[in-house]
């Protein structure tokens, strides 16, 4: 392929990445954003590694591939939705491995046309990717360990951290200047010591964040990859693999910066590292929820449902584990055949990834206009009849706003206690993800509808759809 094929491929494959980002953008046309983009990487791969002039070893390029890419679809095929941030965590670990093995691949094998400023601005680049590739791997084996609960989801506090992690920035930028220009042996122990204190950098960043901003940290990392990536084509002299690089870490970017403000959380201080945590934490422990849960059994449930004119659903994490989706549709679709008002009110963090929940419904059919951002419909839960909590608990956690000592107060949440009846679905009465007590299930209006999701929706459906049949019959 010449230069000026390969050119166009790029310029075709960018052209389809962004118009991927747009459509990914609304659920309507997310499936088509997806078609977009592999489209666009399916024109990047041919272009780069079959096609390019400069790629003769074929063999050595298949014996890496293809393993790799079986093992990826093996991987990702089996992949629960629930561990999906766990495989996009570890996936981002190989992103920054990546730009930390070509950064040292381009230092050992140096293109020797550079001279004068642009041998100087390579250095830059592979210094800076290596930087942020290291920070980005062994953050994200940092942020896999704690989705997958192999690392305790509390915050790391080290005395002194922000000094500590001042400290690592001041080396590394010491051994910076001593990488530039130095001998090659001096270069070498230069760039090997700042990989090893990067390292520990991301290990530090990462750990320092509690359970709770892990979804910004997913995000965060997500952005960093994309930055590393960016380094590594600025190394290869790859424009495309610049521009990709450069749609992801912005991307990611301003997902974090949304998802911060969702969760009322400061966003450097996430990126810093739990700088301010604290705060909340150490007030004292938050205030206990007092008094006694009333449960509820199907068949009540099923009456309040049937006798309510409005019904907003909440689906949360535990929606996703008992793959209640399905069901949940089919009890929608019977409400709404009654005319009953049936919306669904989603968190911005609800789940265990961003957009899951859109996700789950949108696989269950459940009509896109139906499914409402909790900012579209917190004002609407003092004029709804019933809402039903499935598998939510963190993101309906009144304490955040009514109990300044809690360690999420000031998280937006769904206000659903402001509804007249409230019917919470879990198996327990176990915290959420940030491990934090819900008052909402204490209050008067809440009703605790105690078991597997799955089991008590599909219960409820079946009553629903007897007493369809019964009332067309009669
Ligand atoms: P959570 O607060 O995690 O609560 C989920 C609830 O579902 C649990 O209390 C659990 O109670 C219940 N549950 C689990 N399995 C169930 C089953 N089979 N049937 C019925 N209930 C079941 O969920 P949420 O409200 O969606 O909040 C999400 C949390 O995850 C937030 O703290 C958020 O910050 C965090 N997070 C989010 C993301 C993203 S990007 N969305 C990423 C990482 C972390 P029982 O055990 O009593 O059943």
């Amino acid at each position: 392929m010449s230069n000026n094929l390969l050119t166009v491929a790029y310029i075709a494959a960018s052209a389809l990445f962004i118009l991927s980002l747009g459509g990914l953008s609304n659920q309507e046309t997310a499936r088509q954003g997806n078609v977009f983009g592999i489209v666009g990487m399916v024109i990047a791969f041919i272009a780069t590694a079959i096609a390019s002039v400069q790629m003769s070893a074929y063999g050595l390029l298949g014996a890496v591939i293809l393993p790799g890419a079986i093992i990826g679809a093996m991987v990702a095929s089996r992949v629960a939705m629930t561990s999906m941030p766990e495989l996009v965590a570890i996936l981002h670990s190989f992103v920054g491995l990546a730009a930390v093995l070509v950064g040292f691949a381009n230092f050992l094998n140096p293109d020797t046309a550079l001279v004068g400023v642009e041998a100087t601005i390579h250095q830059v680049e592979v210094y800076v990717g290596i930087l942020i590739g290291a920070i980005t791997f062994t953050g994200s084996i940092v942020a896999f360990g704690k989705l997958r609960g192999l690392i305790a989801s509390k915050p790391l506090m080290l005395p002194a951290r922000h000094f500590l992690n001042l400290g690592m920035v001041a080396v590394i930028l010491w051994l910076g200047y001593e990488f530039m220009g130095g001998p090659l042996l001096t270069s070498l122990q230069a760039l090997l010591a700042m990989t090893a204190i990067a390292g520990v950098l991301g290990l530090h960043l990462v750990l320092a964040i509690g359970g709770a901003d892990m979804p910004v940290v997913i995000s965060m990392l997500n952005s960093y990859s994309g930055w590393a990536a960016a380094a590594a084509g600025f190394m290869l002299s790859n424009d495309l693999l610049i521009i990709t690089g450069a749609l992801v870490g912005s991307s990611g970017a301003i997902l974090s910066y949304i998802m911060c403000k969702a969760m009322n959380r400061s966003f450097i201080s996430v990126i810093l590292g739990g700088f301010g945590a604290g705060a909340s934490q150490s007030t004292g422990a938050a205030s206990q929820p007092a008094g006694e849960v009333n449960p509820i059994q199907v068949e009540e449930a099923t009456e309040i449902l049937e006798n309510a004119r409005s019904v907003v659903i909440v689906p949360g994490y535990g929606m996703a584990v008992a793959q209640a989706q399905y069901p949940i549709s089919e009890i929608t679709k019977k409400l709404r055949d009654r005319g009953t008002t049936v919306r669904f009110g989603i968190h911005p963090v609800a789940g265990r990834m961003p957009g899951h929940m859109n996700v789950l419904l949108a696989e269950a059919n459940v009509p896109y206009d139906i499914v409402l951002e909790m900012d579209e419909i917190n004002h609407d839960f003092p004029a709804t009849d019933v809402v039903l909590v499935v598998g939510a608990n963190d993101t309906i956690n009144s304490s955040a706003l009514e109990d300044p000592n809690s360690p999420i107060a000031g998280m937006p949440v769904m206000e659903v206690w402001k509804a007249k009846t409230v019917i919470v679905m879990k198996r327990s009465m176990a915290s959420g993800y940030a491990g934090v007590d819900n008052p909402v299930f204490y209050k008067e209006n809440t009703r605790m509808l105690f078991g597997d999701a799955r089991k008590n929706v599909d219960a409820i459906l079946a009553q629903l759809t007897t007493q369809t049949l019964a009332g067309s019959r009669g």
